[in-house]
């Protein structure tokens, strides 16, 4: 796919409306994070967690939590100019069963709402990057397809639960399974870190790569796993977990996450 940046200026204009989804990556170096959240951090720690719905059903496990199309600068491109179409639940009614398993929000809107908000903040701008990312249903498929790679069921199995473990450790052990340096997230309470997520980062092939430092990885020397105990409710105390990232962000009309730098489109 030829790129706009040599084509007359006077015709690009014209033709951006069409075809700036594939000229991006010569404007900016694009990559996937590939985020999938430890649930039952989540669901102990999380201020937005439903501790008494969804979460009762949570277990040690992984799960999706969303494909982000990235810019090299860490910004997310403005989804607002992103190419995909709106949401729409039909298109996605026939995965909902295994969405539901490997995709489950066990926030306080739901599973639908939570597939709604990453189409919208994240899918519509998938097909920048990859074509075959452009409908809805693809971008699912393709991203439960990622999931089932077994690895990190594998480091699961390995994972020491419920107590301090070296952050080096458990970022050595994620490389080696994964084949690939990941970016380790923490929620933070008191002086203790906990596991949030697991990003990998995906080049625009959705093939693996190394991550770079352009996300706050977990920055203490330790962390914890904690393990799910639907008995645990520390709803209470959520108030002072924070997650670095999100302290950097703020969200538009649409609720997705807005980056502080920039990553502009071209047009
Ligand atoms: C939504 O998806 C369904 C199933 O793929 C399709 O039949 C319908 O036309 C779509 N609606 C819109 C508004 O695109």
């Amino acid at each position: 796919m030829q790129c706009l940046h040599s084509i007359p200026r006077a015709i690009v204009a014209l033709l951006l409306v069409s075809s700036a989804s594939h000229c991006l990556a010569g404007t900016h170096s694009l990559f996937f994070y590939f985020v999938r959240s430890w649930s039952p951090s989540f669901c102990k720690l999380d201020y937005s967690a439903d501790r008494g719905g969804a979460c009762q059903t949570a277990s040690n496990r992984f799960t999706i939590h969303g494909l982000w199309l990235t810019c090299s600068n860490g910004a997310w491109p403005d989804e607002a100019r992103c190419s995909g179409s709106p949401y729409n639940a039909s298109a996605v009614s026939q995965l909902v069963p295994t969405l539901d398993d490997q995709w489950p929000s066990y926030g306080d809107k739901g599973n639908k709402a939570f597939w709604e908000h990453e189409w919208t903040c994240h899918g519509v701008c998938a097909n920048v990057a990859d074509e075959a990312l452009t409908s809805q249903a693809a971008f699912f498929q393709r991203v439960l397809q990622l999931d089932r790679l077994k690895t990190l069921n594998v480091l699961t199995q390995r994972l020491q639960l419920d107590s301090e473990v070296k952050t080096s450790d458990l970022l050595e052990q994620a490389t080696q399974l994964l084949g690939a340096v990941p970016i380790l997230t923490c929620y933070y309470r008191g002086n203790t870190a906990y596991l949030n997520s697991i990003m990998t980062c995906l080049r625009n092939d959705l093939s693996l790569e190394d991550c770079g430092d352009s996300y706050e990885s977990c920055d203490t020397e330790t962390l914890t796993v904690p393990s799910w105990n639907p008995a645990i409710n520390e709803a209470d105390d959520s108030k002072q977990v924070h997650y670095l990232q999100r302290s950097l962000l703020k969200s538009d009309s649409r609720g997705c996450a807005v980056s502080q730098q920039k990553c502009i489109l071209p047009g």
